[in-house]
């Protein structure tokens, strides 16, 4: 009799966690849908609790799913063409964080890299996120929101064009990797020539002062719902309540085929590489009925 009760208790203490914590929590699905490796690296802000991990890698089509503090605020990248020298020191061509190892250990992206970014449970209880490109660009990312229960603009964002071919010549960087040069990701015109009026600083540090450039433009026609300059937040920023993410590095398996830019946002992936997401809210429904199932029949 007594440890049927027990056991009953047990059960529903489990169930009120799945219900109040777990539906809480959000996961990060991180895919790597390129064709090449990405060696993804984390930013918590500050003020919030850390990643279990600051920095891994993903070889081409592989995943890696994340729990994400709670309230968590901070930006994800991809590090691109990353080598190990004799003496173990780990560097990147783009995307580094100057960390010397995989893990990046609160150390920031070294421009030009696309970021996505995040706030979640910030403002009226929302997920704030958005993709930028104010930094520049070095490889295509898609955020996708799943599982949500409404709230604001709750839809994918991203850049899913490649923009390192049609990057303006003056802000590209070559590299001359394996033998031949490449150019491996595209700077903000604010990196390339430092002017005020594209870093929107200084007299140009307000949104009324600082306009977009026609380097702004060009990164806005290619990629609409990114962030093309500091203050491009009307069309930039989507929010979510409490949904879970899938943040993908080339959502278009062609990438090059749309080198050119036709201005249009491409539609997102609907099955990148196979991955499938299993949402969190509905695991922990099925866990919820699984032990529910149980307490009935133990109490028959
Ligand atoms: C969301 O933020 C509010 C206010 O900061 C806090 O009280 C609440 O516990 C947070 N919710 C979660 C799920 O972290
Ligand atoms: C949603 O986004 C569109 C354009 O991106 C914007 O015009 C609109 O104001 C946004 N709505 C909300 C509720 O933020």
């Amino acid at each position: 009799m007594a440890s049927s009760t027990q056991f009953v208790i047990t059960l529903v203490a489990l169930i009120l966690y799945q219900l109040v914590i777990g539906s809480y929590s959000t996961t990060f699905t991180i895919v790597n849908n390129c064709g090449y490796t990405v060696w993804p690296g984390i930013l918590s802000g500050a003020g919030t609790e850390p990643f279990s991990t600051t920095g891994f890698v993903l070889q081409p089509g592989e995943s890696n799913a994340l729990a994400v503090p709670p309230s968590w605020s901070g930006r994800v990248w991809g590090r691109t063409l990353c080598s190990q020298d004799p003496t173990g020191k780990f560097s990147c061509i783009t995307g580094d964080c100057d960390s010397s190892t995989i893990e990046c250990a609160g150390r920031n992206a070294i421009p030009p890299a696309t970021l996505a970014e995040f706030t979640l449970n910030g403002s009226g209880g929302l997920d704030f996120f958005d993709v930028s490109l104010v930094d520049g660009y070095n490889l295509p990312i898609l955020i996708e929101p799943h599982g949500e229960t409404g709230g604001g603009n709750c839809t994918a964002t991203g850049c899913s064009v490649d923009l390192n071919a049609a990057c303006p010549m003056e802000l590209k960087v070559i590299s001359s990797n394996n033998g031949g040069e490449e150019s491996v990701a595209c700077k903000s015109a604010c990196e390339a020539f430092g002017d005020p009026q594209y870093c929107c600083s200084g007299a140009y540090g307000s949104p009324d002062t600082c306009k977009p450039s026609s380097y702004s433009q060009f990164f806005k026609s290619a990629c609409p719902r990114a962030y093309s300059y500091a203050y491009d937040d009307g069309t930039s920023t989507f929010t979510c309540a409490s949904a879970d993410y899938t943040i993908t590095f080339c959502p278009t398996p062609s990438a090059s085929s749309i080198k050119s830019g036709n201005g249009k946002y491409p539609l997102p992936a609907t099955d990148v590489s196979g991955v499938r997401h299993v949402d969190q809210r509905v695991n922990n429904v099925v866990i919820a009925f699984v032990l529910m199932a149980l307490v009935v029949e133990r109490l028959w």
